[in-house]
């Protein structure tokens, strides 16, 4: 089913194999022996011991040419997914604080959004995050030398650690970013609190929670965000690698959908966590059985109406997915 993919880390979708292979064409040695080694590495415990390696594989990262190879490795994997649009999310700090300049990385990534759109049929959106780890002050200067290319993002989110950097700490560089008329999404109640959903929405304004999963806890919260329609972009296989869940039996993702939550499902750092988005899918689907058809169409509807696109390009992808189901019913 065609589908929009809203929570993807550009520099999530970096695998092994292009890890080592952009390390030999930057002249880097890494401190894995091959490709299998590096991959044994990913067992994860929490957020941070993901961060720690996710950060390591982004260092092989230099040149324009490395972001485009990247981003264009993910295209090409979201259009076998039937990935129709994408908001890619990348992390300039990560790479500015190696020396990497920052037109560097967003024009390398504008440059694979292009031949997405070209060669692939795939539109897409570029979102700056800022690494809420680091200070207020560096999220600022990071959006001054982002804003000569302005142009080519549409908003910015918040990402890295949770527990311990709530939303406020970055008040005013949101709202800057409002001012400037930036989307403002952030990552909340993934690993940290429901109250740190609370003040994304009401301190930061954001327009969409990033996981948001740990609502519900907070019943009251639930209403809120069913009532307001704050789409969360949920990341099954990602909770289930950071132990966020058990397993994905365990998995709220039924819960949200029933009490009306414009929920999606989503990658994060596919190369990461054993799966694209459809794996997302197959995987929740058959680890869940009150997940059938409908929830599934619900979750793609969603995904378009959460995106940041002209209402007429979400109804004509809607009309699309609708489309698509009357023939499997006509089928079946
Ligand atoms: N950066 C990349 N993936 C992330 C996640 N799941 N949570 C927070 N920051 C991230
Ligand atoms: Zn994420």
């Amino acid at each position: 089913m065609p589908k929009a993919e809203l929570h993807i880390h550009i520099e999530g979708s970096l695998e092994p194999q292009r890890i080592f292979a952009l390390a030999q064409r930057n002249g880097l040695t890494l401190p894995y022996a091959d490709v299998e080694a590096l991959r044994a590495a990913y067992a994860f415990e929490d957020l941070q011991s993901f961060l720690d390696i996710y950060y390591a594989g982004a260092g092989v990262l230099l040149k324009e040419a490395d972001f485009f190879d990247m981003a264009w490795d993910y295209f090409q994997r979201a259009a076998a997914d039937h990935v129709v649009h994408a908001e890619l999310f990348f992390d300039p700090q990560t790479h500015t604080d190696r020396g990497v300049p920052i037109e560097a990385v967003i024009i390398g990534l504008h440059h694979a959004c292009q031949r997405a759109h070209a060669e692939l049929g795939i539109s897409s959106r570029l979102i700056l995050c800022f690494l809420r780890h680091l200070s207020e002050e560096a999220a600022m200067a990071t959006l001054e030398q982002a804003l000569p290319l302005r142009h080519h993002f549409v908003g910015v989110g918040l990402d890295s650690s949770e527990r311990g950097h709530p939303p406020e700490k970055f008040a005013r560089v949101f709202a800057r970013c409002r001012e400037l008329g930036l989307h403002v999404v952030a990552h909340a109640g993934e690993e940290g609190p429901p109250a740190y959903i609370t003040s994304a929405l009401d301190v930061l304004k954001v327009e969409r929670i990033d996981h948001g999963v740990r609502c519900t806890e907070d019943p009251a919260l639930v209403q809120r965000l069913a009532r307001e329609r704050v789409p969360l972009t949920v990341c099954p296989l990602s909770n289930l690698k950071l132990c966020v869940v058990p397993d994905l039996a365990a998995h709220n993702l039924p819960q949200l959908l029933d009490a009306g939550l414009c929920a999606t499902v989503n990658s994060d750092d596919p190369a990461y966590f054993g799966g694209y988005i459809n794996d997302n899918f197959l995987q929740t689907f058959e680890a869940l059985p009150q997940l059938g058809a409908r929830q599934a169409w619900q979750l793609a509807r969603n995904s378009f109406e959460a995106s940041f696109v002209p209402a007429a390009q979400k109804q004509a992808w809607m009309a699309q997915l609708d489309a698509v189901f009357a023939q499997a019913a006509d089928a079946a």
